[in-house]
């Protein structure tokens, strides 16, 4: 019986195959974003098979209002920090808006991904338009995670973050997902789009499928770590369920401390050296 992929039965980091055998045994697992080496060392020791260094990290390190601002050069140093963070997990960084207009330059930006941060695969937005850039990685050594559905990236030409798929759209998503299939992604982001279609695409390719907002048929849940634990300011989304609400332990927190300061209650002789 092969060992299961979550809780870090796997004293190696886990690979591509581990992946793909644990959907031929109908092992559902869980993937998380982690941005540092910190959440990278929580997550890796609670057994979480796969780290994504997402672009997510636009509004969730570095303030912005989407994905689209953030560069190469931002991501590289949070990716070597996670992977210098973790042991066990697949690292993954996804390859920024604007750095795959060509396969050539998706080859270069995930070149510099894998030399420079040290990561285990990447993963690209887009559908079937992006099949010849998947087919360029793959046949270059990269391991790749493509992601359909909803896609942050084209925020602008999508006219906002809203559920993709719906109704004569569910064919051309079905589509690009046997596209990238046919490419060589070896697992496959579903973002926003009806549970039944993600459960369509999820039977009928023979990789992973990684949902999020996808419904439960998927083989894989991938979730921002801010929105599971509460940090993430303002309503989440409606596929968010929220774990914790670190937001406003650590504003109590903070605001203790800082009254203890004021009071001259903190630093006691108990925290001051002889
Ligand atoms: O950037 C990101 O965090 C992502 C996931 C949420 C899928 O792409």
């Amino acid at each position: 019986m092969s060992m299961p992929l979550y809780g870090g039965a796997h004293q190696r980091r886990i690979t591509t195959h581990d992946l793909i055998s644990a959907k031929s045994v109908g092992e559902k697992w869980p993937m998380i974003t982690s941005y540092d080496a910190l959440t990278a060392g929580i997550f890796d020791e609670a057994g979480y098979p796969v780290l994504l260094v997402g672009d997510s990290a636009a509004m969730v390190v570095f303030g912005y209002d989407s994905t689209i601002p953030v560069t190469t050069d931002d991501l590289i140093p949070l990716a070597a920090a996670v992977v210098r963070g973790s042991s066990r997990a697949m690292v993954v960084a996804d390859l920024p808006f604007g750095t795959c207009i060509t396969a050539d330059m998706a080859v270069a930006t995930a070149t510099r991904f894998m030399k420079e941060a040290g990561v285990h695969a990447v993963k690209i937005e887009g559908g079937s338009e992006v099949a010849p850039h998947v087919h360029a990685l793959v046949s270059a050594g990269i391991p790749v995670i493509g992601h359909i559905g909803l896609r942050p990236q084209h925020v602008f030409s999508m006219g906002g973050y809203r559920v993709q798929g719906r109704g004569e759209q569910a064919q051309a998503i079905l589509t690009d997902a046997h596209a990238l299939v046919s490419a060589g992604v070896f697992a496959l982001v579903l973002e926003v789009i009806p549970y039944e279609l993600a459960k369509e695409i999820t039977q009928s390719i023979p990789i992973p499928t990684i949902g999020i907002g996808a419904g439960p048929h998927c083989d894989a849940q991938i979730i921002v770590w801010q929105d599971l634990l509460g940090l993430t300011p303002g309503k989440p989304a409606k596929f968010v369920k929220q774990f914790a609400n670190l937001r406003s332990e650590i504003s109590q927190a903070s605001a203790a401390w800082a009254t203890e300061v004021i009071n001259s209650t903190y630093p006691d002789l108990d925290h001051s050296y002889e």
